[in-house]
């Protein structure tokens, strides 16, 4: 939606500069909507295939889907929308997801929220943000800590599995997790034109 005001300074002729962020910069609705719909599409296809590899072989075989799935998943949503994507938390598991500061902000932002009682199920944040003379569609939907989570992600890991994981992850920080908390947020980022 064009603003009326820089709609008639165009039309005078005038020199234009809108500030980085305000009215102009609020994300369309339908970007919002798209990666709405990604983010669901992720946590199906993830939570499928953990279950189904929960089932197969036992929680130990299916860390490997947690560290090799995701990102998969991930690469297979970004080539087919556009859009980077990638899985971010306050405490995490591998280094590599750990948030930039802006992620760190919205994640401290989802907790807030959910603490005055908003449905974790539906948070979500969408920011345009100017980076190097253009502009990008940053998305964050938050991923709330289900059931099957907490055999990896609980207070209590099996000794086994704990030991497993430790092996891969030393410095692993995404335990101790109840159920209904957030675990940490899906990241959409969208060049627009
Ligand atoms: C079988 C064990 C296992 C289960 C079950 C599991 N995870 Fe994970 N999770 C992992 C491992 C391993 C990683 C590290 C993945 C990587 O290397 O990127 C991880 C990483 C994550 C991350 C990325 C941030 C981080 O900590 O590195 C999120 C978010 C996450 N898991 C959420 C969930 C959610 C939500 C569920 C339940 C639907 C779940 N996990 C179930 C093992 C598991």
């Amino acid at each position: 939606m064009k603003r009326p005001v820089a709609a008639a300074l165009t039309a005078f002729g005038l020199a234009l500069s809108l500030p980085a962020t305000g009215h102009a910069a609020q994300p369309s609705e339908n970007d919002v909507e798209e990666a709405r719909a990604l983010a669901k599409e992720f946590m199906m296809s993830l939570k499928g295939e953990l279950q189904a590899a929960i089932k197969e072989g036992g929680p130990i075989n299916a860390i490997d889907v947690c560290r090799t799935a995701a990102p998969g998943i991930a690469g297979e949503i970004s080539s087919k929308s556009g859009w980077a994507v990638g899985r971010t938390a306050l405490k995490v598991r591998n280094p590599r997801n750990a948030p930039d500061v802006r992620e760190r902000a919205v994640l401290m932002d989802f907790l807030a929220r959910a603490e005055a009682g908003e449905d974790l199920m539906k948070m979500e944040s969408a920011t345009v943000i100017a980076e190097n003379g253009r502009r990008y569609l940053h998305y964050m939907k938050a991923i709330p800590t289900g059931g099957v989570c907490l055999t990896c992600h609980g207070g209590e890991l099996e000794p086994k599995l704990q030991q497993a994981i430790l092996q891969t992850y030393p410095a692993d920080a995404a335990t101790g997790f109840e159920a209904g908390e957030l675990r940490g947020a899906f990241t959409f980022v969208k060049p627009l034109e």
